[in-house]
C-alpha cells in the first residue's frame, strides 16, 4: 500500500514516563524529568527522527494526589514547559516544541507573551496546547476549593483564545522601524490596542512583543467532550485524541472536519493527531513478552490510581478489583476520556483490575504491541482510512522505547512513502502544512476596503 498523504508525528512527552511504573524497567531513566542533559538528548533523537514536535504535557498540581499508591508513581513532578522548551530551542534546530498551558488557570496576556516569546527565540517552532485542566487538584494551588465547572472552563477557554489570538495581532509586519537616522523606534500605525472587555477578561494589549515568525503560534487542543470538538474546531490546527479503534477513530476526524467546515476551514486546515503508545519487539512475540514485563511492574493500586482523575470523584479502592468497573458519577475533570474507559470496560467485560492496569499502560491511549512492520501498517492503514493526519507517540518510559521508534519504525515509514526523510521547512506550520494565520487587522482592512470598492 503506498500513499501520498503524509503521516505527521508528535511525541507527547511526560518525563519520567506516562506509564505510572515503566520507571523501573531496566535502562529507563528515571531522574529524567529534572536532568536536562537527558531532556536535551531526548529532543536531539526525536528531531534526528524527523518528528514534527516534541509535545509536552502539563498540569499545576503534582498528579493523582491524593492516594496511598502515590510514593510509587513516576508522573507525579515535571520541569515547567515554557522554562524547558527555550532551553531545547537552543539546542535544535528543527522540531517544534509544543508546550500544555491551562487557560483556566492563567491569564491570556501572559500566555501570549510566553508563546511569542518561545516562537521568536525557537524561528517559529512554538505551539500551544490548549487545555482547559484536567486535574481537579489544580484549583487548591490557585485560590479555589474547588474545580472550575467543565462548561464554565470551556467557556473561559474560548474567551482566552481570543484575547491571545488578538494579542499575538497586536504588531504587523514591519512595526518596529529602528531607524537611527530619523530617531523613530516603531511605526504608531502598525500597532493595535486590543480593548477586549468580556466577561471573564479585560485587556487593554498591545502585547509587549511583536509579532513572531509563524504569526501565530501554532494551537493544539486536547479535549474531545462535545464543548472539548466544538473549540478544537473552531481555534486549532492540532486536535491531540485518545482513540483506540479505528471506527471510532473515523467518526471522530469526520466530526471534527465537519465541524471545521462549518467555520469556514478546509479539512487540511486541522490535524487529527490520536495518541499511540508503541510496545515494541523484533518479533510479536518478544513484543507481548516486552508488555508483559512492563505490566508486571506496575501494583494493582498503583493502576488504580491511573482512574482516579476520571472517577468523578468516586473512591474506587473501596470497590472489588476483581468485580466490574462500578457505575460512574459524571466527571468533572475529562469526560470524554471517561467516557473511553466506560466504554473500552464494558465492551471487553473487565474487571475493574483490567480496566486500571489497561489504562495506566498507555493513560487511555491506544497500545500497539507488535514489530515495526506491524505498526507502520496500522500507522498507514489509520492514514488511508481516514481516521488520522498523525500520531502523537506516548512512550511509556524513556529513553529506549522513542528511540527504537526513531531508528526501527521511522525508516519502515519513510520507506513506505508516507513520512518525511528531511524536515519540509524551517517552522512548525511549514512542516505541519499550515497556512501562517492573517491578522484580524490586515482582514479587517481588506474587508473595508472590499465594501468601499463595492
Ligand atoms: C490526549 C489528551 C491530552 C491531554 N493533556 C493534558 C495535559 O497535559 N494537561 C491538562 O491539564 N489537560 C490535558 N488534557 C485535558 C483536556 O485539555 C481537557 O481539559 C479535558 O480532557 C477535559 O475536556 P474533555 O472533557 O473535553 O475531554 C488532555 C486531554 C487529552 C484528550
Amino acid at each position: 500500500m503506498t500513499s501520498t498523504r503524509q503521516l505527521r508525528l508528535g511525541a507527547f512527552m511526560r518525563p519520567v514516563s506516562i506509564h505510572t511504573s515503566a520507571w523501573r524497567w531496566p535502562g529507563a531513566f528515571p531522574d529524567a524529568n529534572f536532568n536536562f542533559a537527558h531532556l536535551k538528548r531526548f529532543a536531539q533523537t526525536l528531531e534526528r527522527g524527523k518528528f514534527d514536535a516534541f509535545f509536552m504535557a502539563d498540569h499545576l498540581a503534582v498528579m493523582n494526589m491524593p492516594t496511598a499508591a502515590l510514593k510509587r508513581s513516576a508522573t507525579v513532578t515535571s520541569f515547567d514547559p515554557l522554562t524547558l522548551l527555550p532551553a531545547l530551542a537552543a539546542v535544535t534546530d528543527h522540531i517544534g516544541l509544543i508546550a500544555t498551558a491551562s487557560t483556566t488557570y492563567n491569564e491570556p496576556y501572559h500566555v501570549a507573551r510566553k508563546f511569542a516569546s518561545l516562537d521568536h527565540i525557537s524561528g517559529g517552532r512554538a505551539g500551544w496546547n490548549l487545555v482547559t485542566s484536567q486535574i481537579e487538584d489544580e484549583s487548591e494551588n490557585f485560590g479555589f476549593d474547588e474545580h472550575l465547572a467543565h462548561a464554565e472552563r470551556y467557556e473561559r477557554a474560548a474567551e482566552f483564545y481570543e484575547v491571545v489570538t488578538g494579542l499575538w495581532d497586536s504588531w504587523e509586519d514591519g512595526g518596529l522601524l529602528r531607524d537611527k537616522q530619523s530617531g523613530i523606534y516603531m511605526d504608531r500605525d502598525k500597532v493595535h490596542f486590543l480593548d477586549h472587555v468580556g466577561k471573564h477578561f479585560k485587556v487593554k494589549g498591545p502585547l509587549n512583543i511583536t509579532r513572531s515568525p509563524q504569526g501565530w503560534p501554532v494551537v493544539a487542543q486536547a479535549g474531545s467532550s462535545e464543548a472539548g470538538r466544538e473549540l478544537a474546531a473552531r481555534t486549532a490546527d492540532v486536535v491531540f485524541t485518545a482513540q483506540t479503534k479505528i471506527d471510532e477513530a473515523q467518526a471522530f476526524y469526520a466530526d471534527i472536519k465537519a465541524r471545521a467546515a462549518r467555520y469556514g476551514r478546509t479539512p487540511d486546515d486541522i490535524k487529527i493527531m490520536p495518541g499511540l503508545t508503541p510496545v515494541l519487539g523484533r518479533t510479536m512475540e518478544e513484543a507481548r513478552e516486552n508488555y508483559e514485563y512492563l505490566q508486571s511492574l506496575m501494583p494493582d493500586d498503583v493502576a488504580l490510581q491511573s482512574l482516579s482523575h476520571i472517577s468523578g470523584g468516586l473512591d474506587l479502592t473501596k470497590f472489588p478489583l476483581d468485580g466490574p468497573l462500578p457505575e460512574l458519577p459524571p466527571s468533572n475533570a475529562a469526560k470524554a476520556r471517561q467516557a473511553l474507559v466506560v466504554r473500552t470496560a464494558r465492551e471487553g467485560n473487565m474487571t475493574l483490575r483490567q480496566v486500571a492496569r489497561h489504562t495506566a499502560a498507555g493513560t487511555g491511549h491506544r497500545v500497539l504491541v507488535g514489530t515495526p512492520q506491524y505498526m507502520a501498517d496500522e500507522m498507514e492503514a489509520w492514514l488511508e482510512e481516514e481516521a488520522a493526519d498523525g500520531f502523537n507517540v506516548v512512550c511509556n518510559y524513556y529513553p529506549k522505547p522513542f528511540e527504537d521508534f526513531c531508528r526501527l519504525v521511522v525508516p519502515e515509514l519513510q520507506r513506505r512513502g508516507i513520512f518525511r526523510t528531511e524536515y519540509e521547512g524551517t517552522t512548525l506550520r511549514e512542516n505541519l502544512g499550515l497556512r501562517i494565520p492573517e491578522s484580524r487587522y490586515k482582514r479587517h482592512a481588506r474587508a473595508g476596503l472590499a465594501k468601499e470598492a463595492s
